[in-house]
């Protein structure tokens, strides 16, 4: 009976599945009902009682070596029928396009912005985006009263009962990174500092609770706000083309004086509005007695730019919330 066994084993081994039809001959030869592994279990009768445990275990064996064969071959014909292609396939057509991200369109602003600077001779500085209340107001020259300190308009992390200088907030621009670079390095300065900022703000289409900046810093003996202003207007042409219609008018910041905001014009020369785009001026005396720079020996100008309303100038963006739902329809229209 062993040596029945064995021959049977043997046979299962050796046999060859190359197609279906091997495939279902092997079947039928070896796993029906009527088949040759069915039939060796039917001489079981025959076999002496004391030899039966040994003979069942090889039995079942050469019954799992059956199944596993049929299993294995079946898989490999599957495998080889997906990778053949049917006759109605056209091998000629053209592969489906690869989609692959692309570039946030703020991301995208950011560079430009960032690279316009370079070729005006900047460096790139950053800070963190929660301050403590010195470098983003008391170092900035903003009174202890002024309004921004209020919960209506900053996000507080931790405000103290009485002593402010312990207050931390979600910065509220990223003129505390100028005082940070003042302290850190000596002048000359002359660096651009992106970044996130956050506003305790209504959410409509034109304002949002967090947005970004572009901060620039420049400071060394002799700057003059003639350099400020044509820097900026040198700005606005490399980014919106020499024909851009631009204004600078006269502002207030607590850290600069004299101030000036600068807009741009947008829409047709008939139809549009003046949209500001950013604030500007000479580095107050105050701010470089904070930081321990001599006003008598060092001059500067600051300027704090609004990345998301340029971008939006730049690409007719109409909703600053667009910029934040990361909605793929929206951001498809960026990926070339
Ligand atoms: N920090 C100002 C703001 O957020 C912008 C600014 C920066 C103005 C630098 C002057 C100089 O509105």
């Amino acid at each position: 009976m062993i040596d029945q066994i064995k021959d049977l084993k043997k046979e299962i081994e050796s046999t060859e599945i190359t197609d279906e039809d091997s495939l279902e001959t092997f079947r039928l030869t070896y796993l029906s009902r009527k088949g040759k592994v069915q039939s060796m279990f039917g001489q079981m009768g025959k076999v002496p009682k004391e030899n039966r445990a040994v003979v069942g275990k090889a039995m079942n064996e050469v019954k799992q070596l059956a199944e596993s064969r049929f299993q294995d071959a079946k898989d490999t014909l599957n495998r080889r029928e997906d990778q053949i292609f049917s006759a109605t396939d056209d091998i000629t057509l053209p592969v489906a396009p690869a989609y692959t991200g692309s570039l946030h369109p703020l991301t995208k602003t950011l560079n430009e912005m960032k690279q316009i600077f370079f070729r005006l001779g900047f460096d790139v500085a950053d800070g963190p985006e929660i301050e403590d209340d010195f470098h983003n107001f008391t170092a900035l020259n903003f009174p202890p009263d002024h309004p921004a300190r209020d919960m209506q308009d900053t996000f507080f992390i931790y405000k103290s009962d009485d002593d402010s200088s312990e207050d931390l907030v979600m910065r509220t621009h990223t003129s505390p990174v100028q005082i940070r670079l003042m302290k850190d390095t000596p002048p000359p300065i002359r660096s651009v500092i992106p970044g996130r900022v956050f506003r305790n703000e209504a959410v409509t289409a034109k304002s949002y609770f967090q947005f970004n900046q572009m901060e620039g810093l420049f400071v060394d003996k002799k700057v003059t706000m003639g350099e400020l202003i044509e820097t900026l207007v040198m700005f606005a042409k490399m980014m919106y083309g020499t024909d851009v219609k631009y204004r600078v008018r006269p502002s207030f910041f607590p850290f600069t004086e004299p101030s000036i905001e600068m807009d741009v014009w947008w829409g047709s020369e008939f139809d549009g509005q003046w949209l500001e785009i950013l604030g500007a001026g000479m580095v107050d005396p105050n701010v470089f007695e904070s930081v321990g720079l001599d006003p008598e020996q060092y001059t500067g100008y600051a300027f704090g730019m609004g990345v998301d309303r340029i971008a939006m100038l730049r690409y007719g963006i109409d909703d600053i919330r667009t910029l934040y739902e990361n909605d793929i329809r929206f951001l498809n229209q960026f990926s070339a």
